[in-house]
């Protein structure tokens, strides 16, 4: 059976009870509509820890949209349903209020790496995110913390943040999980027409072939602008960004001489989609 709890109070019981019996706590933040991106890192939260806790708090001092925000799916039933299946110990799904009480006055901010892409268009994005994970590790006192590669510069934001501040968590970086046709799983994706869903995979095909381009040797910006291009005309909307990044700074580089990414974020009708793979 998996324990819903609500409070920070009775989360904080619950766990120290495990960890009097010295259990590893593993914990998978996210913010609801479970899909299965989700369940792999719920599952190797599974393997690796002896106790696993899934949050599901959809976060509104991360969406600098207040649209975006009204618009995340929710259904705690159904996710609740399928972490039973996984076997997950508790479902913690606080309110806003029991994370962001009256008087809730501080911010997590990380410089740098959050800077760049999503945290140029997104402004306050990563503030919200690196606040409300600290918070959650606050929280659930976890000893491991399971991230999607699917948000990379997300992962390398909360890795300077435990960084930084010591927090005593493990941060556990997990493959991003694909559709059969390339799409990368998103919460979002469910708000796909019928005609974007089929033009949705696109994205990831180009940036494969930007990828093995690249690697092959050939220029850096003429591929990338050649992939924009192929993309745009496929019937894509605007870019936020294509590039290509060091893996860990995010610094732009215009050749491979470390391990690199190529990131994307686009617009498909009214959804955002963003990928990023390994060059
Ligand atoms: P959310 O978008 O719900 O994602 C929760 C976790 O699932 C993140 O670590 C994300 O990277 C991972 N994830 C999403 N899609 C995935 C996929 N296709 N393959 C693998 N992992 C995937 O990211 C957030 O929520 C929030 O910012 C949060 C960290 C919970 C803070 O509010």
């Amino acid at each position: 059976m998996t324990q819903v709890i609500r409070t920070s109070a009775e989360l904080r019981e619950k766990v120290a009870t495990w960890k009097r019996s010295g259990m590893l706590v593993g914990v998978v933040p996210t913010m609801g509509a479970l899909h299965d991106g989700h369940l792999s890192l719920v599952r190797e939260a599974r393997k690796q820890s002896d106790r696993v806790i899934v949050t599901i708090f959809v976060n509104p001092m991360q969406f600098n949209n207040k649209d975006d925000l009204e618009k995340y799916p929710r259904d705690e039933d159904h996710d609740l349903a399928l972490l039973e299946a996984e076997g997950v110990d508790v479902l913690f799904a606080p309110g806003v209020h029991e994370v962001y009480p009256d008087g809730f006055a501080t911010v997590v901010a990380v410089s740098g790496v959050s800077e760049p892409l999503e945290g140029a268009f997104r402004p306050g994005h990563f503030e919200g995110v690196a606040t409300v994970v600290m918070k959650l590790f606050g929280m659930t006192q976890a000893g491991r913390a399971f991230f999607g590669e699917k948000d990379w510069q997300q992962v390398q934001v909360v890795k300077r943040m435990v960084e930084d501040l010591n927090v005593p968590i493990r941060i556990i970086p997990c493959p991003t999980i694909r559709e059969e046709d390339g799409l990368a799983m998103s919460s979002r994706n469910v708000r796909l027409s019928p005609e974007h869903r089929a033009l949705a995979p696109r994205l990831h095909a180009e940036m494969q072939a930007a990828a093995a381009a690249i690697r092959a040797g050939a220029p850096v910006t003429a591929t990338l602008e050649a992939a924009k291009a192929a993309i745009g005309a496929a019937g894509f909307g605007a870019w936020d960004y294509l590039d290509l990044r060091s893996a860990e700074g995010l610094r732009p580089i215009t050749e491979l001489s470390e391990p690199a990414r190529i990131l994307a974020a686009v617009h498909l009708g009214d959804v955002r989609l963003i990928d990023n793979i390994a060059v």
